[in-house]
């Protein structure tokens, strides 16, 4: 069993942090979304790794960040896809690598609750298990798929199910979703795939779609089985699900103090302060994590947050927010709900005349109290 991750495209859905970085590599409780996937992949016992990165734009910022993973003590091969031409695209281009293999393919910006071992080992079994009396007929599934009920199914592939909880049809992002069950993006693969993502054509969005490849399969009679999710999933490519996703993250934190708490400061609850981070007078109260050498002075960090590295506080209090690297907030009470990317600045500086100026990216947005 191979591992195929999906971490080339567009992050049109997170900009603007996305403009300069990708959304794979964007991090829950401080660990890029891309490196949980990597290590659920590891759970499930799988050591070659194929990951689509996308060729002239955010490819070697994935590169440079996974590496060879010679950390895991995987073997991770990078395959380059010239535009992002759709899911059942990547599959078509990564023939190379995953050969004949049944493959496990993860998109790069999904986070998964359950272990992946699960599903592997139900596939496996389900594959290698010799039909009983009465199942004479049953064919060998040639794809499992993992569902989720979800509030609007419009934003995601949809399955359709038939009296005895067979899937039957598959629609991407319909207008009128036949369920409310959506493909999480964790697939399982044989080599029949392959056929199928060489026989369909492009949908109206211009893309190959794994939807319409998995309908393939149904449509010639191949099996495919699914499960539907028990645990919480999530496609982390905006900014609500990201901050859910960090919270969820946090929740499983085990408490650790690498970093300086001075006398005057208070760590209290589920709390991780990094090695070189530093607390001044300050109130961290948990479940959060303060990255390596951010400096907290005079400052309140409430539930669910994520401080990155690198970042200055002083005379400030974030509460249920994820703040990136290098970033300096002076001043505010209080920050809420909130992303920054890298190298943000929220300060009040007292300059006269009193007023808000602002610097903002392309797409950002500021809700002020
Ligand atoms: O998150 C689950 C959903 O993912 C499914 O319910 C949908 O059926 C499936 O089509 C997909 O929908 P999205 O529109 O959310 O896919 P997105 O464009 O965000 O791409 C998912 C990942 O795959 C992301 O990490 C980028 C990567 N990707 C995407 C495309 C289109 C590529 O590597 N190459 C591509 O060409």
């Amino acid at each position: 069993m191979k591992g195929l991750v999906l971490s080339g495209g567009a992050g049109t859905r997170l900009r603007p942090i996305t403009h300069t970085s990708a959304k794979q590599l964007v991090p829950i409780a401080n660990k890029p979304i891309i490196f949980y996937v990597v290590e659920q992949l590891v759970g499930a016992g799988i050591t070659e790794i194929g990951i689509v990165i996308s060729e002239g734009d955010t490819g070697d910022e994935i590169t440079a960040a996974v590496g060879d993973g010679s950390k895991w003590d995987v073997h991770i091969t990078y395959i380059p896809q010239d535009a992002p031409l759709g899911l059942a695209h990547c599959v078509l281009i990564s023939h190379a690598f995953l050969g004949d293999d049944d493959f496990v393919m993860y998109l790069g910006d999904n986070m998964l609750q359950q272990d992946l071992r699960q599903f592997v080992e139900r596939f496996e079994t389900e594959r290698s298990r010799p039909p009983t009396l009465g199942e004479r007929d049953r064919v060998t599934p040639a794809a499992q798929i993992l569902l989720a009920h979800v509030s609007d199914p419009r934003q995601f592939g949809v399955a359709e199910l038939d009296a005895d909880g067979d899937v039957v049809r598959l629609v991407e992002k319909p207008q009128q979703p036949p369920s409310d069950l959506a493909l999480a993006g964790v697939y399982l693969f044989d080599r029949r795939i392959n056929d199928a993502v060489r026989s369909i054509e492009p949908s109206a969005r211009g893309e190959l779609e794994i939807t319409d490849a998995i309908q393939w399969l149904l449509d010639h009679d191949l099996r495919v089985v699914h499960e539907v999710l028990e645990g919480w999933w999530i496609d982390t490519g905006k900014k609500d699900p990201l901050l859910h996703c960090n919270r969820l993250v946090l929740d499983m934190l085990v408490p650790r103090t690498d970093g300086h708490v001075d006398e005057q400061s208070r760590v209290e609850g589920r709390v991780v302060i990094e090695d070189g981070a530093e607390l001044v007078n300050s109130v961290v109260r948990g479940p959060a994590i303060i990255g390596s050498r951010t400096r907290l002075v005079d400052t309140y960090v409430g539930p669910y947050t994520s401080i990155g590295p690198d970042c200055q506080l002083i005379d400030a209090e974030v509460e249920h927010s994820v703040v990136l690297a290098s970033s300096t907030i002076n001043g505010v009470h209080r920050i809420q709900d909130s992303l920054l990317g890298r190298e943000s600045e929220v300060v009040r500086s007292g300059i006269r005349p009193g007023a808000t100026r602002l610097m903002l990216g392309d797409h950002s947005r500021v809700d002020l109290e």
